[in-house]
């Protein structure tokens, strides 16, 4: 199976994003993970369509944002429009999921469904078939930097099983705490997207950590 790495820039350097990005993606990144967080959903705020928008201007690859917000449907269309090419939203905020999903696929984006750590797998039952790709957090929203919960590799496997079962092939993206040392595992586990913020931006060479990370993901 083939690995896509999504580095996190939430891990980056701010004042420098357009270097940071073009770091990650001189090392092999495949995607630009964006994280939008409301200090609503989660206790803590980051950026919204203006950033994705300037993102968007000196990235290569294409963008992934991830929505922590408690009202995902009002900012949809503002997010692609500024260049998301996936878009995820979490299960929990969401009582017409279902509509949520067909909104972001109508406006021309991947859609994904994302799964807090104590959100059971059953939450997708049935939109195991309409899911474009799912997110497993594999630590609880918020920050970057925090423990991989060894759970979610358990996690993976069910979410795999689920969208097998409904015969959709969607990739499984896992998120929080993904490094070296666990790498490997949530792929075999079934998670062919990793996203890694800590992991590539929280030392001085994201380029030869984005190398590394494709190396433990692959051996
Ligand atoms: C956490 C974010 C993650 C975060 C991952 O709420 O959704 O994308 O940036 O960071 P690391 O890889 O450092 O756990
Ligand atoms: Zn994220």
């Amino acid at each position: 199976m083939s690995v896509r790495l999504a580095p996190s820039i939430l891990s980056a350097d701010f004042a420098h994003l357009a270097r940071d990005i073009a770091a990650a993606e001189a090392g092999g990144a495949d995607l630009i993970h964006v994280d939008v967080m409301d200090g609503h959903f989660v206790p803590n705020i980051t950026m919204g369509p203006p950033v994705v928008r300037a993102v968007r201007r000196v990235a290569a690859c294409p963008l992934d944002v991830h929505l922590m917000i408690s009202e995902p449907d009002r900012y949809l269309e503002a997010f692609v429009d500024a260049g998301a090419s996936m878009l995820s939203v979490h299960v929990e905020v969401l009582p017409h999921l279902h509509r949520t999903l067909g909104a972001i696929k109508a406006l021309g984006a991947q859609a994904g469904a994302v799964l807090n750590p104590s959100t059971p797998v059953s939450a997708l039952e049935e939109v195991a078939g309409d899911v474009d790709f799912v997110l497993v957090m594999s630590v609880n929203p918020g920050f970057g930097g925090q423990r991989f919960i060894p759970r979610s590799l358990d996690k993976i496997r069910r979410v795999r099983m689920l969208l097998d079962r409904a015969g959709n092939r969607a990739p499984i993206e896992v998120d929080g705490g993904v490094g070296l040392d666990t790498a490997r595992k949530v792929v075999e586990a079934g998670a062919s997207i990793l996203v890694a913020g800590h992991a590539v931006f929280g030392g001085s060479d994201p380029a030869a950590a984005v190398r590394a990370l494709r190396e433990a993901a692959e051996s």
